[in-house]
């Protein structure tokens, strides 16, 4: 007669799933033994009998009984036959689900507790026809063969140096000691090696930042339009988020102090050269004001300066990190200069928040990545990357422009926008936000996907509009996406 646990066995192994099937029937078995419907001492059925009933071969159930024989799980009784091991402690019984179907099956649920992911993620999954970033530059346009050549070198170099094993986790020295060069050259930033560290993407910078800044229940202000992956991070942290007002001149500073005088703020997260996502500038008295306010109120500012080699009209002010290094935090990345994918971003700040930084990274992964970074500062070194960024700045000059007549063409009726001086993307606000939502409905049934309007408010009630990168799409494919995005909106 067939055991109950037999017959869920035979539910339990799915014969469809890839990977050795006598290793499947060994898990299920583990399984039963766990939930203590197969007690220490008990009897298994003949590897024959077990065999016809899973419908499998018989040496199939030799060798998923002498697998947990070797592992201790069972005990071969000789002439008898094979039982579960008398040594175990007997699974518990009264806490395994009822033996219905239901809660048999291989199932993805599991049985402690943890941290979901949210709803909507940060990342959004391509579309199937194509996928609007929020302003990125066109990975297509970068040489990867110039790419390939820079990890080859650094490969070797590391090798003969003897450097491919754990090293200083602020990140490869070489590539420090370029972006501080860099910083200072290009910025403005007083800066050397040792106020660099380097990181996963700046976005690891802007988490590492705030697991080192904040406390349980500490406040962090964001503008109300701003950047979510940033929110999350400090969010993941703890921090309560407070939201402060922005207008065209950048963030609004009387609200800066208002909730400074209400609330214990640890920092407040900016993006003053080009603000996410509305692309506005911050006016210098404004960032003096705000200077003053870290100042009396103790609090960091982080500025995240993720696009600074972009700008398309007059020079671009100074990083507030170069006349304040002491209140400022500055975060950078190299995914605009190089790719997104070499995940190489930087923080600049004082050195013992440096090493502050490095000590996190030693927890989350012990050191970077070193020939990624070697190979990074093999590209900075030899001016490849300033070559890069001078041909491609124009490029994305010519595309601004093309998409801004693009939108007056396709979209003047729906939307308003200004002419971003700098960065590689558009901050569209819907006259009408019925439009926005036909849009942001009927879009991806044509396999088209962006961040959504909400993404992009810190809390609720905040106005909506769309980010939509124009660096990554040539003259053709805006003018394509465009009319598909007014195609979506019209009633
Ligand atoms: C506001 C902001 N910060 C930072 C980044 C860069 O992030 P990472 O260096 O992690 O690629 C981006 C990328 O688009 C961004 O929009």
């Amino acid at each position: 007669m067939l055991r109950p646990w037999n017959l869920l066995l035979k539910k339990r192994v799915n014969i469809d799933l890839d990977g050795p099937r006598y290793l499947q029937i060994a898990h299920g078995l583990i399984h039963e033994i766990e939930r203590g419907r197969l007690l220490p001492g008990e009897y298994l059925p003949s590897s024959r009998d077990l065999a016809e009933t899973l419908k499998v071969n018989r040496k199939t159930i030799v060798t998923a009984y002498e697998e947990l024989i070797a592992q201790g799980w069972l005990a071969s009784v000789g002439t008898r036959g094979t039982r579960v091991s008398t040594s175990l402690p007997e699974g518990d019984a009264t806490n395994a689900p009822h033996l219905s179907a239901k809660s048999t099956g291989v199932s993805a649920e599991t049985e402690y507790p943890f941290l979901p992911a949210p709803d909507r993620l940060l990342a959004i999954p391509a579309g199937k026809w194509r996928k609007l970033d929020e302003g990125v530059a066109d990975g297509r346009l970068f040489p990867a063969d110039l790419l390939a050549r820079a990890y080859r070198k650094a490969a070797e170099g590391a090798s003969r140096a003897n450097a491919l094993h754990y090293r200083d986790p602020r990140g490869s020295p070489r590539l420090r000691q370029e972006i501080a060069s860099m910083l200072r050259r290009q910025r403005g930033l007083m800066v050397g090696a040792e106020n660099i560290c380097i990181t996963r993407g700046s976005q690891m910078g802007v988490f590492l930042t705030a697991r080192i800044l904040i406390r349980p229940g500490d406040a962090v202000l964001v503008e109300r339009l701003t950047y979510e992956p940033a929110v999350a991070a400090f969010r993941a942290c703890g921090a309560k988020i407070v939201t402060v007002g922005l207008d065209e001149d950048g963030v609004d500073v009387a609200d800066v102090e208002r909730a400074c005088r209400k609330h214990r703020v640890r920092a407040i997260f900016v993006t003053p050269h080009h603000q996410f996502p509305t692309t506005v500038s911050m006016r210098p008295e404004r960032r003096l004001r705000l200077l003053e306010l870290a100042r009396q109120f103790a609090f960091a500012i982080i500025e995240d300066d993720y696009d600074h080699e972009f700008h398309f009209g007059a020079q671009p002010l100074l990083p507030m990190a170069s006349y304040a290094p002491a209140r400022v935090i500055y975060a950078g990345s190299m995914s605009k200069l190089l790719v997104p994918a070499l995940r190489i971003g930087y923080i600049a700040a004082a050195p013992k928040v440096v090493d502050a930084l490095a000590y996190q990274i030693s927890l989350i992964d012990g050191m970077g990545n070193t020939v990624t970074e070697e190979a990074a500062a093999e590209l900075l070194e030899s001016g490849e990357v300033r070559r890069h960024v001078r041909k491609t700045a124009q490029i994305y000059a010519r595309r601004r422009d093309a998409f801004a007549r693009n939108l007056d063409s396709e979209m003047h009726r729906l939307i308003d926008y200004r002419l971003p001086d700098g960065g590689l993307a558009f901050w569209l606000q819907f006259k009408d936000m019925a439009a926005l939502d036909r849009l942001e409905q009927r879009a991806p049934e044509i396999g088209l996907s962006f961040a959504s309007s909400q993404s992009y408010a810190a809390e609720e009630g905040t106005e909506r509009g769309l980010r939509i990168g124009f660096a990554s799409l040539t003259e053709e494919e805006a003018k394509e996406v465009l009319q598909a995005l007014r195609r979506c909106a019209e009633p």
